[in-house]
C-alpha cells in the first residue's frame, strides 16, 4: 500500500531501533495517532522499554539487526514511512565500538536506501553536532557547511547526504534532547547535569561559555508523528529542530538546573573538552515555516527529571 496522508488513510511505520531512548517514547506516540507501526531493533539497550505498548495489536516487533538484509526485507514489506533510528549513539559509544558504529550508523542506511522503494519516505534523525565548532554567535541554518568533529557526527553526516540524495527523505537535525523516556539516557546534557545535581549536588564544568539548543523527547516524538501525517507536503531535505528559546551556554543550564535542584553548585574548570566540540546556535526557522514548533521547556524538563529519579536512584543507564 502506498500511504497517501491525502486521503488520510493509516500509515505504516517501520521505526528502528525502535526500544531506545527516541524509539521508546516514539513508538507509543504513533500507535496513538493511529499508525500501524513495526518496531525492529536487536534490543541490546533495553528489553522492556517498549513492553508497555505489547497490547496493541497494530503493533509487529522484529528482533533482529538492520545491518542484515533478509530482516530489512522483512521490515520493509508493508511499510509506507520509515524512521530509522538504530545506532550507536553518542561520541564515546562510537569511540568503543567504531566498526559498529560506521556499519551500523552509516552503511545500514545505504542497505536501508538500497532496498526500499522510491515510494517508501525516510524520516531521519541526525545531531545537529554535524555543524560542530563555530563562533558560537552566528546561527546555523540548514545550508550552514556540516563540519562534524566525531566519528559519530562523521557516520551521522554521512547517512543524512546518502539518504538526501537518494530522495523522498526528510532528515532532522536534532537539538541535544532532553527528559524522560521508557529507555533512559542519563549521558544526554540536560538528563546528566539534572542527574549529578540530584545525586552529587554538584559538578565540574568545561567549556562554560560554549552554546547549544536543547529539546524535549516527547516534542523529537510530536515532530515525527507530524511528518508522518504531512508526507510529501513536507519538502524533501535538512530541517533543524530545537527550542528556538533553547539556545543555551552550559553555564545557562547549570542555572536552570539550580532553579530545579535547590543547593546545586557547580565549578569552573579550563580544562576538559567535549568530543565533538559542539559550540554553535541553531535556527528552527524553517521547521516552524513549515508549521511545526518546539515547545516543552527545558524547567518543565527538569521537573520530571526529578520525579523520574525518584524511581531511578541508584541505577545507570545511557551511553557513555
Ligand atoms: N538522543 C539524542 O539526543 C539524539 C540527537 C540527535 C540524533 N539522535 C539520533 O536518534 C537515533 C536514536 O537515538 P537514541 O537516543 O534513541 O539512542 P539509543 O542508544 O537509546 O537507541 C538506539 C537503538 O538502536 C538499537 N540498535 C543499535 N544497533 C542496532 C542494530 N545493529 N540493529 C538493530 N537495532 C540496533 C539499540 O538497541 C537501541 O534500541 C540515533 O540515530 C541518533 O543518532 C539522537
Amino acid at each position: 500500500m502506498v500511504y497517501d496522508s491525502a486521503m488520510g488513510s493509516s500509515p505504516h511505520v517501520l521505526v528502528t531501533g525502535a526500544a531506545g531512548y527516541l524509539g521508546s517514547t516514539l513508538v507509543p506516540r504513533l500507535l496513538a495517532a493511529g499508525c500501524r507501526v513495526t518496531a525492529l531493533d536487536d534490543f541490546r539497550v533495553s528489553r522492556t522499554s517498549l513492553l508497555g505498548c505489547a497490547g496493541d495489536s497494530r503493533l509487529d516487533v522484529i528482533r533482529g539487526d538492520v545491518r542484515d538484509e533478509a530482516t530489512v526485507r522483512r521490515a520493509l514489506a508493508s511499510a509506507d514511512v520509515v524512521i530509522p533510528l538504530a545506532g550507536i549513539v553518542g561520541a564515546p559509544a562510537c569511540d568503543r565500538e567504531p566498526f559498529d558504529a560506521v556499519t551500523i550508523n552509516r552503511d545500514a542506511i545505504a542497505l536501508l536506501n538500497r532496498l526500499r522503494s522510491p515510494d517508501q519516505r525516510v524520516l531521519f534523525p541526525t545531531t545537529n553536532s554535524g555543524y560542530g565548532k563555530t563562533d558560537g554567535t552566528t546561527a546555523c541554518d540548514e545550508s550552514t557547511a556540516l563540519n562534524p568533529v566525531s566519528l559519530y557526527g562523521r557516520s551521522k553526516v554521512e547517512a543524512e547526504a546518502l539518504l538526501l540524495d537518494a530522495g523522498n527523505a526528510v532528515t532532522f537535525r536534532l537539538a541535544t534532547v532532553f527528559g524522560v523516556s521508557p529507555r533512559m539516557r542519563l549521558d544526554l546534557l540536560v538528563n546528566d547535569f539534572a542527574w549529578r545535581a540530584w545525586r552529587d549536588r554538584t559538578l565540574v564544568l568545561f567549556e562554560a561559555d560554549y552554546v547549544r539548543n536543547f529539546v524535549a523527547v516527547e516534542d523529537v516524538a510530536d515532530l515525527f508523528a507530524f511528518a508522518v501525517e504531512k508526507g510529501a507536503a513536507l519538502d524533501d531535505g535538512p530541517y533543524n529542530f530545537g527550542l528556538s528559546d533553547a539556545n543555551l551556554s552550559k553555564r545557562a543550564l547549570c542555572e536552570l538546573v539550580r532553579g530545579a535542584f535547590p543547593g546545586f553548585t557547580w565549578t569552573e574548570s579550563a580544562t576538559g573538552t567535549d568530543p565533538d566540540q559542539r559550540n554553535y546556535v541553531i535556527s528552527n526557522a524553517k521547521i516552524e515555516r513549515a508549521g511545526h514548533k518546539a515547545t516543552r521547556s527545558v524547567p518543565a524538563g527538569l521537573e520530571s527529571l526529578r520525579r523520574a529519579f525518584a524511581m531511578l536512584d541508584g541505577a545507570t543507564f545511557g551511553n557513555a
